[in-house]
């Protein structure tokens, strides 16, 4: 690793509090980062370095996987972290940031490299793109690269506005566009599993495969992001960039090398081959959308969405979606691919099914045994693991057969302890490896296929269902399955099959 001064946009905010700085203590302790680096701070109220490491020490309490030591390891750590107030609109401030850039450089000899991290509100990409270069900070002997971080535009039509912006300034390869799912360790093992065991990728097709179903559940409600929420919706916070991209790491086809253009280019050609609705009448047939209202969660009351802080009381911003999704190639011509997104439903819970055709009738005719199909599960999150149903004779018992399971428990064995997300994306960002970012034909087309949902939803808002917070969404969301003779599979551990055999720690 040859090193690198880190500059971060929007460094008193919550995700650099919560995820940004608590990662850099982890690479650090961990031995991912070396001596050769440091990290500037940029925001615009003014703090001194020691109130600004004194809130570093404080987060990475609170949040990082690692706790502090002692004083003499921190002390350490903090020196290679500084603050400087900037307003993100004066040219000045930038040429100022330059020259602490190049002293940090050679004081932590970082050989000239720069990572622009911007924690910061979209609208705001543009101008600071631009201060970069205008105040010097691209003109360095090393290599610089800019992350992002989601709403990456609000349609297709601001998102490709959005990009011209930042392409005025960056080439495309410097480019690291966040998609945090991606840094997630399970999604990152979808291709493992896939392309490293004999026994799934010659069944990975529509002659075997009935429907894969992906959940991405929440608790929460809009916290404190109402603002932000009420004009965005499930369909733009969570679709258009994590749901689309789990369904492209399931559908995608084994990249000829690991390069990551070569596996970016395979999401991209699953991303065009989505189904694009051509209709309302599509879209009310395929997509759920609904919002939730006064409930009960895990015994405690919850505000209907339309009460929450910052909302529109008449929202009709969706806070939860389904749909069933149709990747039209030749592997998965016919397969549903059914998605749901929701906030406060009943778990936190993050899982991607897949659901095998039945055998055909044989002497285990399904009628006479209620044969359950052959379930893969990948357990995203919280739990991370790897769970498989299939079919088998109940001990003892003359010719019942039940489901059964292993359950490879990940975060059991290996602890909670694993690396976040952001540990991973910073990491790779700084060794230049671009997998697991989205490029920016991956960005447009799921926009483009979005933008098309968004569209009917605006011609006809009447299709808002209603859920009780604390529930799994509108019953729609079920009919949906039904229509197909489907069911959505219970997540979070709570699947049918008795464990006989799990995974031994
Ligand atoms: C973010 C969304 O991208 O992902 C949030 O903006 C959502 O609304 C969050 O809560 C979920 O991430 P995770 O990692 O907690 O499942």
């Amino acid at each position: 690793m040859n090193g690198a001064v880190f500059l971060i946009f929007g460094a008193t905010g919550d995700l650099a509090k919560r995820k940004l700085f608590p990662a850099f203590y982890s690479l650090y302790r961990e031995g991912k980062l070396n001596e050769h680096f440091a990290v500037i701070g940029l925001a615009r109220r003014s703090r001194t370095n020691e109130q600004f490491r004194e809130d570093l020490r404080d987060s990475i309490n609170e949040f990082a996987r690692h706790h502090v030591q002692d004083d003499e390891d921190w002390a350490k750590f903090a020196e290679h972290f500084e603050y400087l107030p900037l307003d993100i609109n004066n040219v000045d401030g930038f040429r100022q940031l330059n020259t602490l850039t190049q002293q940090l450089d050679v004081k932590f000899q970082t050989n000239g490299n720069r990572l622009f991290y911007l924690a910061l509100a979209p609208e705001l990409f543009g101008n600071v793109s631009y201060n970069l270069r205008e105040g010097g900070l691209l003109e360095t002997t090393g290599w610089h690269r800019l992350v992002i971080e989601k709403p990456f535009g609000y349609d297709l039509e601001s998102a490709g506005k959005l990009n011209q912006q930042l392409r005025q300034v960056f080439e495309e390869k410097d480019i690291y566009r966040i998609d945090h799912y991606l840094g997630k360790e399970m999604v990152q093992n979808i291709e493992v599993v896939r392309f490293a065991n004999a026994f799934f990728e010659p069944l990975w097709n529509n002659k075997y495969i009935a429907n894969i179903q992906i959940t991405l559940g929440e608790t929460v409600g809009v916290e404190d992001r109402g603002g932000y929420y009420d004009h965005s919706g499930a369909l733009r916070d969570m679709a258009q960039n994590h749901m689309l991209q789990m369904l492209a790491m399931m559908a995608m086809e084994p990249p000829s090398r690991l390069h990551p253009e070569d596996i970016r280019d395979e999401k991209v050609k699953v991303l065009r081959s989505l189904r694009p609705f051509e209709s309302a009448e599509e879209v009310t047939k395929n997509v759920v959308r609904g919002q939730y209202t006064a409930g009960q969660l895990n015994g405690k009351d919850m505000p209907a969405y339309r009460s929450e802080e910052s909302v529109n009381p008449e929202s009709n911003t969706e806070t939860y979606l389904a749909a069933r999704v149709f990747v039209d190639n030749f592997r998965w011509a016919g397969v549903p691919f059914y998605i749901r997104t929701g906030k406060r439903l009943p778990v936190k819970s993050t899982e991607v099914v897949v659901e095998f055709k039945n055998v055909p009738d044989n002497v285990y005719l399904a009628n006479k045994h209620d044969l359950q199909p052959n379930l893969l599960v990948f357990r995203v999150n919280p739990m991370e693991g790897i769970y498989l149903q299939m079919n088998a004779k109940k001990p003892g018992a003359e010719g019942v057969i039940i489901p059964i399971a292993m359950d490879f428990c990940q975060s059991c064995q290996v602890g909670l302890n694993t690396p976040e997300a952001y540990e991973r994306l910073i990491f790779d960002a700084m060794r230049g490896d671009s997998t697991y970012f989205t490029r920016w034909d991956e960005v447009a087309h799921a926009w483009q296929f979005v933008d098309a949902i968004a569209q009917a939803w605006k011609e006809n808002s009447g299709d808002l269902a209603h859920y009780p917070a604390g529930s799994w969404g509108p019953d729609a969301a079920n009919e949906l399955l039904a229509a197909d003779g489907f069911k959505w599979w219970p997540v979070n551990g709570q699947h049918e099959g008795e464990v006989i055999w799990a995974s031994q720690s």
